[in-house]
């Protein structure tokens, strides 16, 4: 399993508070069958300093991190380096906003604002794809309250990842049958901060998962995930809808 959001890296952001909860995170991800986790400390860039700043602590996190792997007898996921880069003013105009993208790659992982989105906003993501970056758009079933918006991201290029515990949550659970209808659930990435309120739960997504769409989606999700971190292109896939009946025992 590729779990492709999350917070482990210590002293980040508001994920691992130190070192320790960082191997805590990835040892109950191993034990739940992920092998790669790609590392995606919120970010926030105002200028382009902001970038060899976070690339610096983030560095610095990343060996720490490392380090204690090495002197820990338990099995650990690999780690991939990425961001979850904010999108604010200007954020297309720095020469170095390549450097955030995951890995080699040229996918960027993206958080809308939770306030409104201007127009500015769909300009920024287009400005991404111009320069050759691919924008993932993070948790987008977050935002499917604000149909109006959210449906002015189809003019655009955009891969979506969706988080393992709304697959789980009544609330957010009852949006992904439409997620797929429109192509819009491509990653799945665990989003976790902590093992305590925001653990990972990408093994009881998976079961869901199976469970709800078929095995064949969730070998979807996963041989996406691998794409991406290929650097390859991945094929968006429309899923027939969902009959009303079928819906409710999603
Ligand atoms: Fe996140």
């Amino acid at each position: 399993m590729i779990d492709f959001h999350s917070h482990i890296l210590p002293h980040m952001d508001d994920g691992a508070r130190n070192v320790k909860i960082s191997l805590d995170m990835l040892a109950d991800s191993y034990r739940q069958g992920v092998r790669t986790v790609v590392a995606t400390p919120h970010c926030l860039i105002l200028n382009e300093d902001d970038i060899d700043i976070f690339l610096k602590r983030r560095e610095d996190s990343y060996h720490e991190l490392m380090d204690a792997i090495s002197q820990d007898s338990r099995d650990f996921p690999e780690i991939i380096l990425g961001c979850e880069v904010q999108i604010t003013k200007g954020v297309t105009h720095f020469e170095k906003m390549r450097r955030l993208c995951i890995s080699d790659t040229n996918y960027i992982l993206i958080e809308m604002p939770y306030k409104k989105w201007t127009e500015d906003c769909f300009h920024y993501l287009y400005e991404l794809i111009i320069q050759g970056i691919n924008p993932i758009m993070a948790h987008i079933e977050r935002y499917m309250g604000r149909r109006k918006e959210f449906y002015n991201l189809y003019s655009l290029d955009l891969i979506y990842q969706v988080n393992a515990d709304s697959f789980l949550s009544p609330f957010y659970k009852k949006f992904i049958p439409d997620l797929f209808t429109t192509g819009s659930v491509q990653l799945l990435g665990s989003d976790m901060h902590n093992t305590s309120k925001r653990p990972s739960r990408m093994e009881d997504a998976k079961n869901r998962i199976i469970k709800s769409y078929g095995i064949e989606r969730y070998d979807q999700l996963m041989k996406n995930a691998e794409l991406v971190l290929k650097n390859e292109k991945i094929e968006k896939i429309r899923y027939q809808k969902m009959s009303f009946f079928k819906k409710l025992k999603v």
